[in-house]
């Protein structure tokens, strides 16, 4: 494939401008991130797009100079979710996560430490590994850009674009910033050159370089991104690469001299890649692009990147115009979440405010830190960490409301039904039903959007309605009374079957928490195996044997319940 010629556009997304109307009926109109209901032809563009039920999610991958933060922890449980969701629908999934282990960075940080940079990103690489451990991260594959396999991968892409012309050799004059890895053009620096990013002191910097030639797809881009226009979510910063690519693209320097901890350019081993070349091949690699076939060709038509705000160029101009120009589609979507700040104050090393995710963990358990950053913020917008407000939210939704429920369910089941119970004869509910129909519809469509605080709002809507009906039945009065009985039978297997639901709803979200609800609720089958949204009806518990109640979330108390 050429620049110019778009015939692979056609093929990688098939039209579906369909209008289609909301699950719930609806029409609700003015989508913002805090109201993502949208007008019901833009739902449809908003989905994902499974090629043959694949779906390929990835993280960025984290650089190894230093340890994992909450930025990272962030990134990576948001993909976890999507990956759990996926799979939960009977979606291929493959997750992929890693390390960004070359560039100047790294060899600074390896020479303050007193090592090799081998040796630096062999032990940081261990502090990220262990830390998706304890969170619960259910990746497929993690790629170290240090890998042979990654090594081959980057050098293929060089190869490819050079065979199609879109590489030559020139001289590279420009502004860098170490710690950020990136070149700054003069017209975007003032006369102190200091990095717009972090506001650290720049390097000049005058060598030969081989370039990409990525201002030849502007045009390609720009249809690229006319036609897809949830290419880059969300719609702001869609809206924002945009213009930059209006702007227009200069060619992009991809080699540097005189710094060996990188990949070999292939014939002119004096360079080595840039490091965001390097970088962003590695989810070619994690499809085994040189060597499979197969998988490439069913997981790479359905590739989502989840990136921070700060890293979006790179993926959303400088990645498909390297893939564009390689003759292979461009991702899917590319959604570009906000940052944390710290108590309203920007994390950073010198202010030693930096959140230790293992920290928050070792404190508060992997599923309320995951939930947490989930629900609190708005996916795509900045939110603020504090303890203060996580204690708040997790006592609120995940022991007032969720545990609550579901333990009042379970304790009520022992106590007036010995633990067992059999589904009603009559069972079937007009209000239930809607309720979960409703929510159903909404959590997907948040879903499909990445908007997880929504999805989450949508199923604490089914446990509100639990709580409520409790306490409008209240089985203990129900329990005396002889004629009642039946009545009681039915309650507390609604509010059983209410608290199955939820299980499978927020299972992505808690995994820990709901694997050991599904135990305690006495289901024969794993949670895993079960389906959305085919086991998100009424009536799925058969026979009930539960084994006992524990909370799930005891209430932390904060200083001033103390
Ligand atoms: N190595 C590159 C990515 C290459 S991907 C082909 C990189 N690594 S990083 O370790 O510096 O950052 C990884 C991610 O952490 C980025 O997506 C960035 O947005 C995110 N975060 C860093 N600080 C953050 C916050 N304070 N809040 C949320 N995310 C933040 O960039």
């Amino acid at each position: 494939m050429i620049a110019g010629d778009m015939s692979w556009l056609e093929k990688a997304h098939p039209i579906y401008y369909t209008a289609r109307k909301a699950p719930w009926g609806g029409d609700p109109s003015g989508p913002t991130l805090e109201n993502p209901w949208m007008p019901a032809i833009q739902i449809h563009l908003a989905e994902v797009i499974m090629n043959e039920g694949c779906f390929y999610i990835t993280t960025p991958i984290y650089y190894v100079n230093d340890v994992p933060h909450i930025g990272h922890a962030y990134t990576t449980c948001a993909a976890d979710i999507l990956a759990r969701y996926f799979r939960l629908r009977g979606q291929r999934v493959l997750f992929l996560t890693g390390t960004d282990e070359h560039g100047q960075k790294i060899v600074k940080a390896a020479r303050e430490a007193g090592l090799t940079p081998q040796e630096l990103v062999d032990r940081v690489v261990v502090r990220f590994q262990e830390l998706w451990k304890i969170m619960d991260i259910s990746h497929d594959d993690f790629i170290r850009t240090t890998e042979e396999r990654h090594i081959r991968t980057v050098q293929a892409l060089f190869h490819n674009l050079s065979e199609r012309g879109l590489v030559y050799k020139g001289e590279y004059e420009g502004w860098y910033c170490v710690p950020c890895e990136t070149f700054w053009p003069e017209n975007q620096l003032d006369e102190r050159k200091v990095c717009p990013d972090c506001g650290r002191s720049l390097e000049k910097l005058k060598e030969d370089s081989y370039f990409f030639a990525l201002s030849k797809f502007e045009k390609p881009l720009l249809e690229f991104f006319s036609s897809q226009p949830d290419f880059v979510m969300p719609e702001s910063r869609y809206n924002e690469i945009m213009s930059f690519i209006q702007g227009g693209l200069k060619d992009q320097s991809i080699s540097r001299v005189g710094l060996n901890w990188g990949v070999p350019v292939p014939g002119d081993p004096s360079h080595t890649f840039y490091v965001w070349f390097d970088a962003l091949i590695n989810y070619l690699s994690g499809v085994d692009y040189v060597d499979r076939e197969e998988k490439f060709s069913d997981f790479w038509p359905s590739v989502v990147h989840l990136v921070g705000k700060d890293i979006l160029r790179f993926h959303s101009v400088l990645w498909p115009g390297m893939l564009v120009g390689a003759g292979i589609q461009p991702p899917q979507r590319v959604f570009a979440h906000g940052w944390w700040t710290i108590e309203g104050d920007k994390m950073s090393k010198s202010k030693g405010n930096v959140v230790d995710p293992y920290q928050v963990i070792d404190t508060y358990g992997a599923d309320r830190f995951r939930y947490f950053m989930m629900r609190e913020v708005t996916f795509g917008l900045d939110g603020d960490y504090s303890e203060r407000a996580l204690i708040e939210r997790c006592n609120a939704d995940l022991s007032d409301n969720f545990g609550n429920m579901v333990h009042r369910t379970l304790k009520m089941l022992d106590k007036y039904r010995g633990g067992k119970i059999s589904r009603p004869v009559s069972y079937s509910d007009g209000e239930w039903e809607s309720l979960l129909e409703e929510v159903i519809g909404k959590f997907e469509f948040s879903m499909n959007r990445f908007a997880f605080a929504q999805a989450l709002e949508q199923v604490w809507r089914l446990a509100h309605a639990g709580n409520r009906y409790i306490d409008k039945k209240a089985p203990w009065k129900l329990a005396k009374l002889p004629d009642k009985q039946e009545e009681l039978d039915t309650v507390l297997y609604r509010l059983l079957d209410c608290s199955r639901l939820l299980t499978l709803f927020v299972f992505p979200f808690i995994p820990r928490a709901a694997g050991k609800l599904w135990e305690m609720l006495g289901m024969e089958k794993l949670l895993e195996e079960h389906r959305i949204p085919e086991d998100l009806v009424w009536g799925k518990i058969q026979m009930f044997k539960p084994r006992e109640a524990q909370p799930l979330f005891p209430r932390i108390l904060d200083d001033e319940d103390r």
